[in-house]
Protein backbone atom coordinates (compact mmCIF):
# COMPACT_ATOMS: atom_id res chain seq x y z
CA UNK A 1 0.00 0.00 0.00
CA UNK A 2 0.92 3.34 -1.01
CA UNK A 3 2.08 5.65 1.80
CA UNK A 4 1.78 9.54 1.77
CA UNK A 5 3.80 9.95 4.87
CA UNK A 6 6.85 7.70 4.41
CA UNK A 7 9.93 10.07 5.22
CA UNK A 8 7.55 12.23 7.98
CA UNK A 9 7.02 8.47 9.56
CA UNK A 10 11.24 8.03 9.32
CA UNK A 11 11.63 11.05 10.72
CA UNK A 12 9.02 11.19 14.04
CA UNK A 13 10.74 7.65 14.90
CA UNK A 14 14.12 9.51 14.61
CA UNK A 15 12.91 12.03 16.14
CA UNK A 16 11.52 9.85 19.31
CA UNK A 17 15.34 8.62 20.14
CA UNK A 18 16.56 12.17 21.15
CA UNK A 19 13.34 14.02 22.16
CA UNK A 20 11.16 13.24 24.99
CA UNK A 21 7.98 11.65 23.54
CA UNK A 22 8.97 12.02 20.26
CA UNK A 23 7.47 15.73 19.52
CA UNK A 24 8.19 19.20 20.91
CA UNK A 25 5.25 19.28 23.46
CA UNK A 26 3.69 16.33 23.16
CA UNK A 27 0.90 17.87 22.76
CA UNK A 28 1.71 18.38 18.47
CA UNK A 29 2.30 14.84 18.53
CA UNK A 30 -0.20 13.86 15.40
CA UNK A 31 -1.48 10.92 13.59
CA UNK A 32 -0.96 11.03 10.96
CA UNK A 33 2.98 11.54 11.88
CA UNK A 34 3.05 14.14 9.14
CA UNK A 35 6.46 16.32 9.65
CA UNK A 36 6.25 19.51 7.95
CA UNK A 37 9.49 21.68 6.67
CA UNK A 38 8.06 24.69 5.27
CA UNK A 39 5.00 27.31 5.24
CA UNK A 40 4.28 30.07 3.30
CA UNK A 41 1.16 32.21 3.55
CA UNK A 42 -1.75 29.69 3.30
CA UNK A 43 0.47 26.99 2.30
CA UNK A 44 2.31 24.06 4.59
CA UNK A 45 4.70 21.14 2.77
CA UNK A 46 5.67 18.26 4.21
CA UNK A 47 8.99 15.67 4.18
CA UNK A 48 7.11 13.45 1.54
CA UNK A 49 6.55 16.59 -0.91
CA UNK A 50 2.67 16.51 -0.09
CA UNK A 51 1.14 20.36 -0.34
CA UNK A 52 -1.48 21.24 2.05
CA UNK A 53 -3.80 24.43 2.11
CA UNK A 54 -3.24 25.23 6.36
CA UNK A 55 -6.59 26.26 8.20
CA UNK A 56 -4.52 25.48 11.56
CA UNK A 57 -2.19 27.91 11.70
CA UNK A 58 -0.32 26.62 14.50
CA UNK A 59 -3.17 26.75 16.94
CA UNK A 60 -4.36 30.15 15.94
CA UNK A 61 -1.30 31.87 15.93
CA UNK A 62 -0.82 33.23 12.44
CA UNK A 63 -3.50 35.64 11.65
CA UNK A 64 -1.53 36.57 8.78
CA UNK A 65 -0.38 33.41 7.23
CA UNK A 66 3.09 32.08 7.28
CA UNK A 67 6.49 33.86 6.80
CA UNK A 68 4.16 37.28 6.16
CA UNK A 69 7.08 39.18 3.78
CA UNK A 70 6.61 42.23 5.75
CA UNK A 71 6.51 40.50 8.96
CA UNK A 72 10.16 38.83 8.75
CA UNK A 73 11.65 42.17 6.54
CA UNK A 74 10.83 44.02 9.96
CA UNK A 75 12.72 41.02 12.06
CA UNK A 76 15.67 41.08 9.25
CA UNK A 77 15.82 44.87 9.61
CA UNK A 78 16.04 44.49 13.39
CA UNK A 79 19.29 42.74 12.96
CA UNK A 80 20.83 44.51 10.65
CA UNK A 81 19.78 47.50 12.73
CA UNK A 82 22.07 46.38 16.09
CA UNK A 83 18.24 45.64 17.97
CA UNK A 84 19.66 42.87 20.52
CA UNK A 85 18.54 41.56 23.49
CA UNK A 86 19.57 44.61 26.11
CA UNK A 87 18.31 42.74 28.98
CA UNK A 88 19.16 46.71 30.65
CA UNK A 89 17.09 49.63 31.10
CA UNK A 90 13.93 50.59 28.64
CA UNK A 91 14.23 50.32 24.50
CA UNK A 92 12.85 51.85 21.96
CA UNK A 93 11.13 49.04 20.82
CA UNK A 94 9.19 47.70 23.94
CA UNK A 95 7.90 51.30 24.14
CA UNK A 96 6.88 51.29 20.97
CA UNK A 97 4.84 48.14 21.37
CA UNK A 98 3.33 48.84 24.60
CA UNK A 99 1.64 52.13 23.12
CA UNK A 100 0.44 50.24 20.05
CA UNK A 101 -0.83 47.48 22.65
CA UNK A 102 -2.68 50.13 24.38
CA UNK A 103 -3.84 51.63 21.78
CA UNK A 104 -5.54 48.76 20.38
CA UNK A 105 -6.76 47.69 24.51
CA UNK A 106 -8.15 49.87 25.85
CA UNK A 107 -8.54 48.24 28.54
CA UNK A 108 -4.80 47.62 29.31
CA UNK A 109 -3.94 51.11 30.20
CA UNK A 110 -0.46 49.20 31.16
CA UNK A 111 1.07 46.15 29.96
CA UNK A 112 3.68 44.18 30.53
CA UNK A 113 5.71 41.22 28.70
CA UNK A 114 6.73 37.70 28.67
CA UNK A 115 7.59 35.14 26.34
CA UNK A 116 4.37 33.08 26.17
CA UNK A 117 1.16 32.74 27.15
CA UNK A 118 1.51 30.69 29.61
CA UNK A 119 3.70 33.10 31.46
CA UNK A 120 1.53 35.99 31.20
CA UNK A 121 -1.60 33.90 32.62
CA UNK A 122 1.01 33.29 35.76
CA UNK A 123 1.41 36.60 36.30
CA UNK A 124 -2.04 38.13 35.77
CA UNK A 125 -2.89 35.15 38.14
CA UNK A 126 -0.49 36.35 40.46
CA UNK A 127 -1.28 39.94 40.34
CA UNK A 128 -5.15 38.76 41.29
CA UNK A 129 -3.46 37.42 44.24
CA UNK A 130 -1.69 39.88 45.57
CA UNK A 131 -4.12 42.51 44.95
CA UNK A 132 -6.95 40.40 46.77
CA UNK A 133 -4.71 39.12 49.26
CA UNK A 134 -6.95 35.81 48.58
CA UNK A 135 -5.53 32.43 46.74
CA UNK A 136 -8.93 30.83 45.14
CA UNK A 137 -8.93 31.07 41.90
CA UNK A 138 -12.32 29.85 39.21
CA UNK A 139 -10.86 28.02 36.05
CA UNK A 140 -12.95 27.01 33.19
CA UNK A 141 -13.97 23.14 32.55
CA UNK A 142 -12.71 22.61 28.96
CA UNK A 143 -10.45 25.48 29.03
CA UNK A 144 -6.96 25.75 28.52
CA UNK A 145 -4.79 28.79 30.17
CA UNK A 146 -1.20 27.36 29.80
CA UNK A 147 0.79 24.65 31.51
CA UNK A 148 1.22 26.54 35.14
CA UNK A 149 0.33 24.45 38.04
CA UNK A 150 -2.79 26.44 38.70
CA UNK A 151 -4.53 25.94 35.52
CA UNK A 152 -2.89 22.48 34.26
CA UNK A 153 -6.17 20.78 33.82
CA UNK A 154 -6.62 18.23 31.24
CA UNK A 155 -7.32 19.69 27.88
CA UNK A 156 -10.31 17.23 27.37
CA UNK A 157 -11.26 15.87 30.72
CA UNK A 158 -12.07 12.30 30.56
CA UNK A 159 -16.08 11.86 31.77
CA UNK A 160 -15.06 9.69 34.38
CA UNK A 161 -13.16 12.10 35.89
CA UNK A 162 -15.34 15.12 35.79
CA UNK A 163 -18.27 13.28 36.50
CA UNK A 164 -22.43 13.98 35.51
CA UNK A 165 -23.24 17.89 35.47
CA UNK A 166 -24.06 19.65 38.40
CA UNK A 167 -26.84 22.40 39.10
CA UNK A 168 -24.57 24.40 40.04
CA UNK A 169 -21.14 23.73 42.27
CA UNK A 170 -17.59 22.68 41.05
CA UNK A 171 -15.99 20.00 39.45
CA UNK A 172 -12.56 18.24 41.06
CA UNK A 173 -10.00 19.77 39.27
CA UNK A 174 -8.74 17.37 36.57
CA UNK A 175 -4.93 17.29 36.57
CA UNK A 176 -3.18 17.01 33.21
CA UNK A 177 0.22 16.49 34.56
CA UNK A 178 1.40 14.48 37.62
CA UNK A 179 3.36 16.66 40.44
CA UNK A 180 0.51 19.34 40.97
CA UNK A 181 0.73 19.94 44.76
CA UNK A 182 -2.41 19.16 46.65
CA UNK A 183 -2.83 22.33 48.39
CA UNK A 184 -3.03 24.14 44.62
CA UNK A 185 -5.51 21.92 43.60
CA UNK A 186 -7.33 22.59 46.77
CA UNK A 187 -7.52 26.55 45.45
CA UNK A 188 -8.42 25.87 42.21
CA UNK A 189 -12.34 25.63 41.72
CA UNK A 190 -13.46 24.12 38.57
CA UNK A 191 -16.54 25.02 37.10
CA UNK A 192 -18.47 24.96 33.53
CA UNK A 193 -18.68 27.46 31.07
CA UNK A 194 -21.57 29.41 30.75
CA UNK A 195 -22.04 28.76 34.49
CA UNK A 196 -23.05 31.83 36.72
CA UNK A 197 -24.64 30.03 39.37
CA UNK A 198 -21.65 27.59 39.88
CA UNK A 199 -19.14 31.12 39.82
CA UNK A 200 -21.42 32.43 42.76
CA UNK A 201 -21.52 29.83 44.89
CA UNK A 202 -17.97 29.53 44.96
CA UNK A 203 -17.57 33.19 45.53
CA UNK A 204 -19.96 32.64 48.39
CA UNK A 205 -17.93 30.08 49.98
CA UNK A 206 -14.31 30.86 49.05
CA UNK A 207 -12.61 33.96 49.57
CA UNK A 208 -11.87 34.38 45.76
CA UNK A 209 -8.78 36.51 43.94
CA UNK A 210 -10.39 36.26 40.12
CA UNK A 211 -12.32 33.94 37.92
CA UNK A 212 -10.03 33.10 34.72
CA UNK A 213 -11.60 32.36 31.44
CA UNK A 214 -11.53 32.47 27.66
CA UNK A 215 -14.14 35.54 26.43
CA UNK A 216 -14.83 32.41 23.80
CA UNK A 217 -14.17 29.15 24.71
CA UNK A 218 -11.48 28.00 21.94
CA UNK A 219 -9.54 24.99 23.89
CA UNK A 220 -12.29 22.99 22.89
CA UNK A 221 -13.09 24.29 19.84
CA UNK A 222 -15.85 27.48 19.35
CA UNK A 223 -17.80 27.73 22.42
CA UNK A 224 -19.41 31.32 22.59
CA UNK A 225 -20.50 32.68 25.65
CA UNK A 226 -24.22 32.40 26.32
CA UNK A 227 -25.74 36.56 26.07
CA UNK A 228 -25.55 38.00 29.50
CA UNK A 229 -22.32 35.54 31.00
CA UNK A 230 -19.55 37.73 30.39
CA UNK A 231 -21.82 40.54 31.98
CA UNK A 232 -22.59 38.18 34.91
CA UNK A 233 -18.82 37.70 35.47
CA UNK A 234 -17.86 41.14 35.46
CA UNK A 235 -21.15 41.88 37.81
CA UNK A 236 -19.95 38.50 39.92
CA UNK A 237 -16.29 40.42 40.16
CA UNK A 238 -17.32 43.34 41.17
CA UNK A 239 -19.74 41.73 43.82
CA UNK A 240 -17.33 39.59 45.49
CA UNK A 241 -14.29 41.94 45.05
CA UNK A 242 -12.59 39.26 42.57
CA UNK A 243 -10.87 40.29 39.67
CA UNK A 244 -11.74 39.21 35.93
CA UNK A 245 -9.40 37.98 33.89
CA UNK A 246 -9.80 37.27 30.07
CA UNK A 247 -7.33 35.11 28.36
CA UNK A 248 -7.07 36.52 24.83
CA UNK A 249 -4.89 34.35 23.78
CA UNK A 250 -6.48 33.10 21.14
CA UNK A 251 -9.79 35.19 20.60
CA UNK A 252 -7.17 38.33 20.75
CA UNK A 253 -6.57 39.59 17.38
CA UNK A 254 -8.90 37.06 15.95
CA UNK A 255 -12.03 38.96 15.85
CA UNK A 256 -10.68 42.84 15.89
CA UNK A 257 -7.93 44.50 16.51
CA UNK A 258 -9.41 45.33 20.63
CA UNK A 259 -9.84 42.02 21.26
CA UNK A 260 -13.14 39.78 22.21
CA UNK A 261 -13.89 41.91 24.92
CA UNK A 262 -14.66 44.99 22.66
CA UNK A 263 -17.34 42.65 20.77
CA UNK A 264 -19.01 41.96 24.03
CA UNK A 265 -18.59 44.99 25.63
CA UNK A 266 -16.77 44.10 29.10
CA UNK A 267 -13.63 45.35 30.58
CA UNK A 268 -11.64 42.98 32.06
CA UNK A 269 -9.35 43.79 35.12
CA UNK A 270 -6.88 41.95 33.49
CA UNK A 271 -5.90 40.49 30.14
CA UNK A 272 -3.78 37.87 28.88
CA UNK A 273 -2.87 38.02 25.21
CA UNK A 274 -0.56 36.02 22.88
CA UNK A 275 -0.46 34.16 19.88
CA UNK A 276 -1.71 35.94 16.75
CA UNK A 277 0.36 39.39 18.51
CA UNK A 278 3.39 38.43 17.11
CA UNK A 279 2.28 36.24 14.25
CA UNK A 280 3.23 33.37 15.47
CA UNK A 281 6.73 34.89 16.87
CA UNK A 282 6.71 33.94 20.61
CA UNK A 283 5.13 36.55 22.65
CA UNK A 284 2.78 36.90 25.59
CA UNK A 285 1.30 40.29 27.37
CA UNK A 286 -0.29 40.66 30.57
CA UNK A 287 -2.25 43.92 30.56
CA UNK A 288 -5.03 46.00 32.48
CA UNK A 289 -5.93 48.49 35.09
CA UNK A 290 -2.97 50.78 35.91
CA UNK A 291 -3.72 50.48 39.70
CA UNK A 292 -3.44 46.21 39.67
CA UNK A 293 -0.68 46.65 36.83
CA UNK A 294 1.47 49.02 39.42
CA UNK A 295 2.03 45.86 41.98
CA UNK A 296 4.49 45.22 39.43
CA UNK A 297 6.62 48.52 40.87
CA UNK A 298 5.31 48.33 44.35
CA UNK A 299 7.90 50.19 46.41
CA UNK A 300 6.50 47.90 49.40
CA UNK A 301 7.66 44.87 49.20
CA UNK A 302 4.33 43.29 50.90
CA UNK A 303 2.96 44.54 48.04
CA UNK A 304 5.42 44.01 45.12
CA UNK A 305 4.80 41.71 42.20
CA UNK A 306 8.29 40.17 40.45
CA UNK A 307 7.71 39.42 36.96
CA UNK A 308 11.09 39.04 35.22
CA UNK A 309 12.64 36.55 31.86
CA UNK A 310 16.02 37.29 30.00
CA UNK A 311 14.03 36.63 26.83
CA UNK A 312 10.58 38.84 27.83
CA UNK A 313 9.99 41.00 24.57
CA UNK A 314 13.00 39.85 23.04
CA UNK A 315 14.00 42.34 20.11
CA UNK A 316 12.96 40.35 17.23
CA UNK A 317 9.70 39.09 18.84
CA UNK A 318 9.20 42.97 19.23
CA UNK A 319 10.09 43.59 15.96
CA UNK A 320 7.77 41.06 14.99
CA UNK A 321 4.78 41.78 17.27
CA UNK A 322 5.03 45.68 16.20
CA UNK A 323 5.25 44.82 12.29
CA UNK A 324 1.61 42.95 12.88
CA UNK A 325 0.31 45.31 14.98
CA UNK A 326 0.73 47.95 12.19
CA UNK A 327 -0.34 45.39 9.52
CA UNK A 328 -3.32 45.00 11.49
CA UNK A 329 -3.73 48.17 12.48
CA UNK A 330 -3.26 49.67 8.70
CA UNK A 331 -5.70 47.21 7.33
CA UNK A 332 -8.03 46.98 10.50
CA UNK A 333 -11.92 47.49 8.45
CA UNK A 334 -10.38 45.69 5.77
CA UNK A 335 -8.61 42.88 6.90
CA UNK A 336 -11.53 42.26 9.59
CA UNK A 337 -14.36 42.68 6.85
CA UNK A 338 -12.45 39.98 4.76
CA UNK A 339 -11.59 37.75 7.08
CA UNK A 340 -15.46 38.00 8.11
CA UNK A 341 -16.79 37.47 4.74
CA UNK A 342 -14.66 34.11 3.85
CA UNK A 343 -15.75 32.83 7.15
CA UNK A 344 -19.31 33.38 6.50
CA UNK A 345 -18.99 31.93 3.27
CA UNK A 346 -17.07 28.75 4.92
CA UNK A 347 -20.03 28.90 7.37
CA UNK A 348 -22.75 29.11 4.36
CA UNK A 349 -21.45 26.72 2.51
CA UNK A 350 -21.47 23.96 5.08
CA UNK A 351 -24.11 24.54 6.57
CA UNK A 352 -26.23 23.82 3.28
CA UNK A 353 -24.05 20.69 2.96
CA UNK A 354 -24.68 19.32 6.20
CA UNK A 355 -28.56 20.17 4.96
CA UNK A 356 -28.11 18.50 2.17
CA UNK A 357 -26.48 15.43 2.94
CA UNK A 358 -28.99 14.95 6.64
CA UNK A 359 -25.59 15.01 8.33
CA UNK A 360 -25.97 15.84 11.81
CA UNK A 361 -23.45 18.69 11.88
CA UNK A 362 -23.04 22.31 12.84
CA UNK A 363 -20.53 25.01 12.10
CA UNK A 364 -19.69 27.26 15.39
CA UNK A 365 -17.60 30.26 14.40
CA UNK A 366 -16.70 33.69 15.93
CA UNK A 367 -14.75 35.73 13.29
CA UNK A 368 -11.87 33.70 11.64
CA UNK A 369 -12.28 30.67 14.68
CA UNK A 370 -14.31 27.79 13.51
CA UNK A 371 -15.17 24.30 14.65
CA UNK A 372 -17.41 21.68 12.68
CA UNK A 373 -19.48 19.83 16.17
CA UNK A 374 -20.78 16.61 14.96
CA UNK A 375 -24.22 17.44 16.98
CA UNK A 376 -27.30 19.25 16.03
CA UNK A 377 -26.55 22.04 17.81
CA UNK A 378 -23.61 24.44 19.36
CA UNK A 379 -22.14 23.12 22.49
CA UNK A 380 -22.55 25.26 25.59
CA UNK A 381 -19.79 23.92 27.91
CA UNK A 382 -17.53 20.44 28.10
CA UNK A 383 -20.76 18.35 29.59
CA UNK A 384 -23.35 19.38 26.66
CA UNK A 385 -19.78 18.73 23.93
CA UNK A 386 -18.89 14.99 25.63
CA UNK A 387 -22.58 13.76 25.80
CA UNK A 388 -23.44 15.25 22.28
CA UNK A 389 -20.25 15.05 19.76
CA UNK A 390 -19.52 12.84 17.82
CA UNK A 391 -15.80 12.65 18.18
CA UNK A 392 -15.25 9.11 15.76
CA UNK A 393 -16.54 11.33 13.40
CA UNK A 394 -14.79 14.53 14.10
CA UNK A 395 -11.39 12.10 13.34
CA UNK A 396 -12.33 10.70 10.10
CA UNK A 397 -13.47 14.25 9.11
CA UNK A 398 -10.09 15.72 9.65
CA UNK A 399 -8.63 12.68 8.47
CA UNK A 400 -10.07 12.92 5.53
CA UNK A 401 -9.54 16.46 5.09
CA UNK A 402 -5.75 16.21 5.09
CA UNK A 403 -5.91 13.20 2.60
CA UNK A 404 -7.08 15.96 0.09
CA UNK A 405 -4.79 18.61 1.29
CA UNK A 406 -6.79 20.57 3.56
CA UNK A 407 -5.11 20.93 7.05
CA UNK A 408 -7.37 20.88 10.52
CA UNK A 409 -5.61 19.41 13.27
CA UNK A 410 -5.89 15.86 13.61
CA UNK A 411 -7.53 15.65 17.03
CA UNK A 412 -11.23 16.16 17.74
CA UNK A 413 -13.02 19.96 18.14
CA UNK A 414 -9.48 21.74 17.62
CA UNK A 415 -10.43 25.43 16.43
CA UNK A 416 -9.87 25.75 12.55
CA UNK A 417 -8.59 29.06 11.63
CA UNK A 418 -8.23 31.46 8.92
CA UNK A 419 -5.62 33.57 8.09
CA UNK A 420 -5.45 37.05 5.74
CA UNK A 421 -3.62 34.50 3.17
CA UNK A 422 -6.47 32.43 2.41
CA UNK A 423 -8.69 32.94 -0.51
CA UNK A 424 -12.07 32.35 -1.89
CA UNK A 425 -10.80 29.07 -3.81
CA UNK A 426 -9.23 28.27 -0.10
CA UNK A 427 -13.28 27.91 1.17
CA UNK A 428 -14.56 26.41 -1.91
CA UNK A 429 -12.19 23.27 -1.80
CA UNK A 430 -12.87 23.08 2.11
CA UNK A 431 -16.36 23.19 0.99
CA UNK A 432 -16.56 20.81 -2.08
CA UNK A 433 -14.30 18.37 0.23
CA UNK A 434 -16.26 18.68 2.83
CA UNK A 435 -19.08 17.76 0.54
CA UNK A 436 -16.81 14.57 -0.98
CA UNK A 437 -15.95 13.35 2.54
CA UNK A 438 -19.63 13.77 4.32
CA UNK A 439 -21.39 12.17 1.05
CA UNK A 440 -19.15 8.99 1.68
CA UNK A 441 -20.09 8.91 5.23
CA UNK A 442 -23.42 8.48 4.95
CA UNK A 443 -23.36 6.18 1.90
CA UNK A 444 -21.33 3.76 4.68
CA UNK A 445 -23.51 5.06 7.15
CA UNK A 446 -21.35 6.15 9.59
CA UNK A 447 -22.69 9.40 10.51
CA UNK A 448 -24.79 8.18 12.83
CA UNK A 449 -23.30 7.84 16.48
C1 LIG B 1 -6.29 30.33 25.75
C2 LIG B 1 -4.84 30.03 25.95
N1 LIG B 1 -4.21 30.53 27.03
C3 LIG B 1 -2.90 30.32 27.24
C4 LIG B 1 -2.15 29.57 26.39
C5 LIG B 1 -0.70 29.36 26.63
O1 LIG B 1 0.01 30.12 25.73
P1 LIG B 1 1.49 29.69 25.30
O2 LIG B 1 1.36 28.40 24.56
O3 LIG B 1 1.98 30.83 24.46
O4 LIG B 1 2.28 29.53 26.55
C6 LIG B 1 -2.76 29.01 25.25
C7 LIG B 1 -2.01 28.18 24.29
O5 LIG B 1 -2.54 27.49 23.49
C8 LIG B 1 -4.14 29.25 25.03
O6 LIG B 1 -4.78 28.75 23.96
Amino acid sequence: MSDRYTKSRTLTEQSAKSIAGGAVLLDRRIDPPIVFVRALGNRLWDADGNEYTDFHAAFASHILGHNHPEVNAAVSKAMESGWSLMSSGATEWDMRLAELLRACVPSMERVQFTSSGNEAVAQAIRLSRAWTGRDDIIVTLGGYNGWNNDVAQAMMPDPETIGPRQNSGEYQFPQTSAGIPETVRNQVHVVNFNDVASVEEIMRRYPTACVITEPVLHNVGVIPPQPGYLTTLRKLCDQYGALLVFDEVKSGFRTTLAGYQSVVGIKPDLSVFGKTIANGYPLGVVGGRASVMALLDSPDPAWSVRLIGSYNAHPFTAAAAIATLEILQRDDIALYQRLEALGSRLQKGLELIFDELGVEATISRVGSAFCVYFCDHVPVDWHDLMSHHNFDLDRVYRRALIERGLYLFPQPCRQGSLSAAHTREDITRFIEASRAILKGFRNKSVAGK
